[in-house]
């Protein structure tokens, strides 16, 4: 049977993507990448795992509004389902809110409420605290607002630096994000 259509958007490294694209038992088949940053190193990922790529920026566009159906006529031609953001650093609009309500999933690296936006990691290093972790939540139009799904903690050590920080984070996303994808895929 032929899996569930899904895309992957992403502004950079990719290190998230190839975690989704590279789960052994992946519920859902990733068929694109969306990327808004030309030259992002997420790109030549998603090439050389033969995933189709497309790379926009929207600065090119006269409004987020053009830009979202853009991506939305591409979307619908592969037959996408689901959105999973990964490291895509722009608010969802409308557009793809209205066409995928409660199909658009990201991953954030803190414990949220606490430490929305770019930098949580190092939000997290300078509050002190000395617990963060990983949220799944779906996407709204605010910044990382959107209703929680999971949520795991790890714990922030004395000598942490934003860097050492960011690998133990980013492991425990790496294995969070495609389990929660699986279960939400499965229903
Ligand atoms: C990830 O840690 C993701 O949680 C974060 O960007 C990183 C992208 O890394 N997202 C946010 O901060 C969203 N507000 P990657 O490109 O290596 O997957």
């Amino acid at each position: 049977m032929n899996k569930v259509k899904a895309a992957v958007f992403a502004s950079g490294t990719g290190s998230n993507f190839d975690a989704i694209i590279g789960r052994s038992n992946l519920a859902c088949e990733i068929v694109v990448l969306i990327c808004d940053k030309p030259g992002a190193p997420v790109i030549e990922k998603a090439i050389s795992s033969g995933i189709q790529t497309l790379v926009l920026n929207p600065k090119a566009f006269v409004s987020k509004q053009e830009y979202e159906t853009k991506i939305l006529h591409f979307l619908r031609k592969m037959d996408v389902e689901w959105i999973f953001l990964a490291g895509y650093m722009r608010l969802i609009g409308p557009t793809l809110l209205a066409a995928y309500e409660d199909r658009i999933i990201n991953t954030h690296p803190s414990l949220l409420p606490a430490f929305p936006g770019k930098d949580a990691i190092s939000q997290a290093i300078q509050a002190g605290v000395k617990v963060t972790g990983v949220t799944i939540h779906f996407v709204d139009e605010g910044m990382d607002t959107g209703p929680i799904i999971a949520q795991r903690a790890l714990e922030v050590l004395e000598d942490d630096t934003e860097a050492t920080l960011k690998v133990r984070i980013q492991d425990v996303e790496h294995e969070l994000y495609p389990e929660v994808i699986n279960r939400l895929v499965r229903g």
